[in-house]
């Protein structure tokens, strides 16, 4: 397993976020170590009979290999509203419970245009919780610390994710959607 593969299961073993018969959105899914963690504990295998079968559906900028239980959209991208739309008709009843994302920029090696990068994808990341995730479900969102930090969390994340649990540290941010 990949090492991106234990900092999810750290975050979940600390918040709980996924359950079996979820439906779950990973942004920024390539190589596929985070959407492996999520095919496991949704049960989108269906591998445990007795347990809800959940739904996870990922995207990418680059290729992402066939990975079983999961649904790649290869070279898509969390900005263009073409992508969100066709999440919206791939996840059943165009909602989902949880959102992951594990996205960032390449780095450009001047930390203040990679972190307005990373901003602008939060804000695209935002809109599109705004359009699937359903009230009560989970956001976990990657960022960095920079000049736009505190912009992007006190401006663009807490405020979209109402007054739900908070967790900020370790560079995830947990917020429940309502
Ligand atoms: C750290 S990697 C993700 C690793 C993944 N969570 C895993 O466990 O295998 C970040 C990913 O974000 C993707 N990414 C960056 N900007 C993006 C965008 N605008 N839309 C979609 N994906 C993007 C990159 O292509 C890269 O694959």
């Amino acid at each position: 397993m990949q090492g991106s593969a234990f900092k999810l299961l750290e975050i979940d073993e600390k918040f709980q976020l996924l359950h079996p018969g979820q439906t779950v959105v990973d942004c920024g899914a390539a190589p596929g170590a985070w959407s492996q963690v999520a095919v496991q504990r949704v049960n989108s295998t269906g591998t445990d009979v007795s347990a809800p079968r959940g739904t996870v559906v990922g995207f990418d900028l680059l290729n992402i290999a066939a990975l079983d239980g999961a649904h790649f959209l290869p070279h898509h991208d969390i900005t263009d509203p073409a992508t969100h739309a066709k999440l919206q008709q791939l996840l059943p009843e165009g909602h989902a419970d949880v959102i992951l994302s594990d996205m960032a920029p390449n780095a450009s090696g001047f930390k203040e245009l990679d972190c307005e990068k990373l901003f602008s994808i939060c804000l695209s990341l935002i809109d599109l919780a705004e359009k699937v995730l359903l009230p009560g479900g989970s956001l976990l969102c990657k960022y960095w610390d920079g000049i736009l930090r505190e912009e992007c969390m006190s401006e663009v994340v807490w405020p979209a994710v109402g007054q739900g649990q908070r967790v900020d540290g370790g560079g995830e941010v947990r917020g429940v959607w309502i």
